[in-house]
């Protein structure tokens, strides 16, 4: 279905399965799953989980196949109708955020340690994003840190469920709306400025704060060296450097 360098996610009958590269850490695979089910337990839409299963060498997550298509299947078959599904993605991020998820890292320390650990930025850019995050208010709201279309199924009925959890976080929905933004920017950039007008009318929210967070979830991206986001990424989180 999808491949990535270090996984493969296949359907069997009724399952999917997201298989990781022997070389995958092991902590990483069964912390996907545990957000997972920590999310799932709090009532979210969202695949059912099967079970953390070894496979060749590795260790593979199963979920519940899920009948329906992603927005971003929906997206592409219908272009027309891009502002109708902006906006349901955009429903759906709201009501993610509605969900209060105990046992979750929370977002501000989720980027400081991502920020902490980048050597591709100096220290003193470094330390104005650190202080920007001290800025942010503390809030608990569920963050799936990486809402962009393909992670959305709209069921047959209507309804939707959400996929990928990996990155999941509890805190700030401005941080979350940035990192959506971001994805646009980098994936679609047709659809980002409409995408956080939508957002930002529908959460009552000012563009303002959502932007004060784009450096430091650009820099938070900027750990997975993407060589091809690069450019962009250092754009974005220069804006740090002279605010
Ligand atoms: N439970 C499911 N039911 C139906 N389709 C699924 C399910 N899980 C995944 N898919 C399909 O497989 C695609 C990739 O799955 P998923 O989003 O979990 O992995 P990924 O995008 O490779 O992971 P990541 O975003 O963490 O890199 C989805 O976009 C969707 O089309
Ligand atoms: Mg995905």
């Amino acid at each position: 279905m999808e491949e990535k360098s270090y996984k493969t996610v296949y359907r069997e009958g009724n399952v999917i399965v997201k298989e990781f590269t022997a070389s995958h850490p092991k902590s990483n695979v069964f912390n996907e799953a545990y957000i997972h089910a920590c999310v799932e337990d709090a009532g979210v839409p969202v695949p059912k989980l099967l079970g953390v299963n070894p496979v060749h060498g590795g260790w593979a997550i199963a979920t519940e196949y899920v009948a329906g298509q992603t927005l971003e299947a929906l997206m592409k078959a219908h272009p027309e109708k891009a502002d109708e599904y902006l906006e349901k993605l955009v429903d759906v991020q709201l009501e993610v955020g509605s969900y209060r998820v105990r046992n979750l890292r929370n977002t501000r320390v989720k980027m400081e340690d991502a920020i902490k650990t980048l050597t591709a930025i100096d220290a003193s850019t470094r330390y104005e994003l650190l202080q920007r995050i001290h800025g942010m208010a503390q809030h608990s709201k569920l963050c799936h840190g990486d809402l962009v279309p393909s992670n959305i199924i709209i069921k047959e009925d209507g309804s939707y469920c959400v996929l990928d959890w990996a990155h999941a976080s509890a805190g700030n929905a401005g941080a979350d709306a940035a990192i959506t933004y971001l994805r646009f920017s980098l994936d679609a950039p047709e659809l980002a400025e409409r995408y956080l007008r939508l957002f930002c009318k529908k959460a009552d929210m000012a563009i303002q704060y959502v932007q004060t967070w784009m450096p430091v979830v650009a820099a938070a991206q900027m750990t997975k060296h993407i060589e091809s986001e690069r450019a962009l990424l250092e754009k974005w989180i220069s804006v740090a450097e002279y605010q």
